[in-house]
């Protein structure tokens, strides 16, 4: 899997670049399903995570390719061709190395009237359920069997019909596959309590080039109603929030001033409020948002919540930043309950934090100390990383494999403003 090497670093300087968001990318290429012919995304990132979706999709008998790169170094576009006639299905070798293949499920009811998955297992955050994909995806008319690990759904002639769902949780993949099913069904179905993400309404943009006819997505109530068929179109992927935030908590702990180009502030509100009362300001420029920070961090308290909450993705590299804040910090996750596994971690570094339930006390130590620690997922790698940036000696980030899952490069990016960080 790799390890990132990384030595104390700062002040960093410079400019970096962000790409698309994975957690759009992600469900932009399962809506390709939904239209035979050839669709082009751009922006989307190389990561792993696009690379086992891309094999999800060929499964089914989609092309999927990279143009060449530009010469900014900009990732080539993802030219996805898709077939008449598709195999509807995601094997469990491929769901098992990514839940978000869960997100096939709507479109392939959609366009195929029935669809075949493996049932997502555990992973590091514990429990991750599906039930409310399949209560809804049966309100809209879809019937499931599961047997031998697999979840098998089918759709009566005709087709799903709209319906009204009103989500206990604003879930925001359960949204996404809802859209992606809705669009091609028969009448009007409408989403309470939606997932507001900017990534849903990004997935609802290209849903709407596609033909499908969509209001209100980006707001807890989204109105689709279906179409006969949807036609391939051109789309961009909205940059990634969660790499952005990655940036700026770089920054805060490492010090310096640095301009993140293509981050937007309007999709990370509450995010810059706290990262701004911990003392990184910032301040939006031409293309993006400029970041400096100067002196020691001020600890905060941070309750993750669904967007525009601070989302549960932030988490980690905040706590990653109180570690070495003036203060204690009060963390309370609300939304996975295994979301802390890395904090172990972090003390392995010299960390003072203590965990009750969902609820993590962080008290600032003036420095850390390097050590080896493990990258327990993608977001808790991107931030030890960071914390090493922060202690004396050398850190070494085992597992780094899960970073690369949602990061083009990390530690390519953070050396690129400075920071003592290689990946080997
Ligand atoms: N939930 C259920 N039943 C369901 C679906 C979800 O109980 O059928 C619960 C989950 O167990 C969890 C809560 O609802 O407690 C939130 O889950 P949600 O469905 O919103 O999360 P997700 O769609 O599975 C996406 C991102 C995550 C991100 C969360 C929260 C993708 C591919 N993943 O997951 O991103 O943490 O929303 O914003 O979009 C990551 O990028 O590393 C990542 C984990």
């Amino acid at each position: 899997m790799g390890e990132f090497v990384v030595h104390r670093s700062g002040p960093l300087q410079g400019t970096v670049h962000l790409g698309g968001a994975k957690n759009s990318a992600l469900k932009l290429m399962a809506a390709c399903l939904l239209a035979e012919g050839g669709h082009v995304l751009s922006g989307v990132p190389r990561i792993i995570d696009v690379e086992i979706m891309a094999d999800v999709l060929r499964a089914m008998g989609v092309t999927v390719r990279r143009a060449p790169d530009g010469p900014d170094g900009e990732p080539g576009d993802l030219l996805l061709d898709t077939p008449a006639v598709l195999v509807p299905e995601a094997p469990y070798e491929l769901v098992e190395r990514m839940r978000a293949s869960i997100v096939v499920l709507g479109p392939l009811l959609a366009r195929c009237g029935e669809a075949r998955v493996s049932m997502p297992g555990g992973d590091d955050f514990g429990e991750r359920p599906i039930d409310m994909h399949l209560t809804w995806l049966t309100a809209m008319g879809a019937s499931f069997e599961t047997a031998h690990g697999y979840v098998q759904g089918r759709v009566p002639v005709g087709g799903l019909v709209g319906s009204r769902v009103v989500l206990e949780y604003p879930s925001h993949t359960v949204t996404d596959n809802l859209l992606m099913a809705a669009v091609l069904a028969r009448g009007v179905t409408v989403i309470e309590n939606a997932a507001r993400e900017p990534e849903v309404r990004d997935l609802a943009d290209l849903l709407v080039a596609m033909g499908a006819r969509i209001e209100g997505a980006g707001t807890s109530h989204i109105e689709i109603e279906g179409v006969a068929a949807l036609t391939p179109a051109v789309h961009r992927v909205v940059p990634d929030r969660v790499v952005a935030a990655t940036y700026l908590a770089a920054v805060g702990i490492a010090g310096g001033e640095i301009i993140v180009t293509g981050a937007r502030a309007e999709h990370m509100d509450m995010l810059l409020a706290k990262l701004g009362q911990m003392g990184v300001e910032i301040t939006p420029v031409e293309g993006g948002l400029q970041a400096t920070a100067k002196g020691r961090l001020h600890s905060v308290d941070i309750a993750t919540l669904p967007y525009p909450g601070v989302a549960t993705d932030y988490k980690p590299l905040l706590v990653a930043m109180l570690t070495v804040a003036d203060g204690v910090g009060i963390v309370s996750e609300n939304l996975f309950s295994g979301r802390f596994r890395y904090v172990d971690e972090l003390r392995r570094l010299g960390a003072d934090i203590r965990t009750e339930g969902h609820h993590a006390v962080v008290r600032g130590v003036p420095g850390l100390f390097g050590a080896t620690v493990r990258a327990t997922d993608l977001r808790a790698g991107a931030a030890l990383v960071l914390a090493g940036m922060a202690a004396e000696g050398e850190t070494i980030v085992t597992d780094a494999g899960h970073v690369d899952r949602g990061y083009d490069d990390l530690a390519g990016a953070l050396a690129g403003l400075g920071a003592d960080v290689v990946r080997r």
